[in-house]
């Protein structure tokens, strides 16, 4: 990958793809910019570059209709907080008002265009339309990590069309960090993989096999895992029809070497609700109809030591359900222990990384990453088409 570093910028017209993709409150407050903060840097080396800078986004998914809800305007506003210098915010990202601001930029100001995704184009990586956004600029950079697994637009279309593009530094940095430390880790390296269903995480396990030590399991998904090895896991969330599969990894995991860790006891409740009544039992022992909502202590206590002796910890997935603060003492306790490794550390974002900020652990690990299903596909072993169209 070309990087943003290998390009003079000055008085060039730079078209910035950034994941600006952040939560908002009913009164559209950004309730977390850790996505904006994570552009800051190559921002701020574009302005003192001299460059004139266009940024551009998705939020959420409309379907190609605007949506004040999903509208980048507040976005803008933050940035200018954050950069403390204004922010040009137009209407739309395409068309001839566009054309016209872009026209008047000067060295250093800064635009962001409306979301790409009140177009239906963006979604569809249409041609026309990822020309119309390339003809805007001179240079091409992505600094969209958590969005390049699609193939959209102004993700993989654009550099067809640009005369110049490179990756920006959040690229470079999450996918850095992926192959550095992931696949070519110090050992022992332990992966730590929970969340609700085996199905989303299955391909991402069975890469995983092939470079881990130790596989830790925890979450809904440790469920299926254990009814797969005959454990009566009761009312608990399962995924009958991955049994088969579930059983499948774990022999594997023996065949390779891999040191498979599943929950020896649980938290279980007598429904999925957060006033339900609790129990702490060990796996065999789950009170008929009830199900399992986070590790047991035990488990607790067997997967810290494992941390412990870690080199390298990659993290994905919660351990229970960490919304309901009753359920969230397992994701806690591995969150904590993770913090307090001298390990290098990697956290996948998403669900993840809300859990590690909900554990104030979050600037206590060495990584976290700005990516949910960008994380995961990496982790699947697979290329990011964002950054095979760099290459
Ligand atoms: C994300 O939040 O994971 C990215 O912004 C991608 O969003 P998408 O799943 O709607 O494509």
């Amino acid at each position: 990958m070309k990087s943003v570093r290998d390009i003079d910028v000055s008085s060039k017209t730079v078209f910035v793809r950034v994941d600006y993709n952040v939560p908002v409150d009913e009164a559209l407050n950004i309730t977390d910019d850790n996505r904006i903060m994570a552009t800051l840097d190559l921002i701020q080396y574009l302005i003192k570059g001299q460059a004139k800078i266009i940024l551009a986004s998705h939020m959420g998914r409309p379907n190609g209709k605007k949506d004040s809800k999903l509208s980048l305007a507040p976005v803008g506003k933050r940035l200018a907080q954050l950069l403390e210098k204004p922010v040009l915010f137009v209407e739309d990202c395409i068309g001839d008002n566009v054309t016209r601001l872009v026209a008047q930029l000067t060295n250093g100001q800064i635009l962001l265009l409306e979301n790409l995704r009140f177009h239906n184009e963006e979604k569809d990586n249409n041609e026309g339309f990822a020309k119309k956004l390339a003809d805007l600029c001179d240079v091409y950079v992505n600094n969209a990590f958590a969005v390049s697994h699609r193939n959209q637009a102004s993700v993989t279309g654009i550099p067809r069309f640009a005369r110049e593009s490179a990756a920006g530094f959040l690229l470079e940095k999450e996918v850095q960090s992926y192959y550095d430390y992931v696949e070519n880790p110090k050992r022992p390296l332990v992966a730590i993989i929970g969340g609700a269903k085996v199905s989303s995480k299955l391909a991402a396990l069975e890469n995983m096999l092939k470079f881990v030590d130790k596989l830790v399991i925890g979450g809904a998904m440790a469920n299926t895992f254990l009814k797969s090895q005959g454990v009566d896991t009761k009312g608990s969330i399962i995924e009958e029809d991955l049994l088969n599969k579930a059983s499948d990894i774990v022999k594997k995991s023996k065949e390779q070497g891999v040191d498979f860790l599943l929950p020896c006891d649980l938290i279980c409740a007598e429904k999925f609700d957060k006033n339900a009544r609790v129990k702490e039992v060990l796996i065999d022992q789950i009170p008929d109809q009830w199900m399992a909502m986070d590790i047991g202590p035990k488990t607790a206590l067997k997967y810290t030591r494992v941390i412990k002796e870690a080199q390298t910890i990659v993290w994905n997935g919660p351990m229970g359900v960490f919304e309901m603060e009753q359920f969230m003492s397992g994701t806690r306790i591995i969150a904590e222990a993770i913090a307090d490794s001298s390990a290098f550390s990697v956290v996948g974002g998403g669900d993840t990384g809300l859990a590690a900020k909900k554990c104030n652990v979050a600037d206590k690990v060495s990584y976290v990453s700005t990516g949910g299903g960008a994380f995961l596909h990496l982790m699947e072993g697979k290329k990011l088409p964002g950054v095979v169209a760099l290459e």
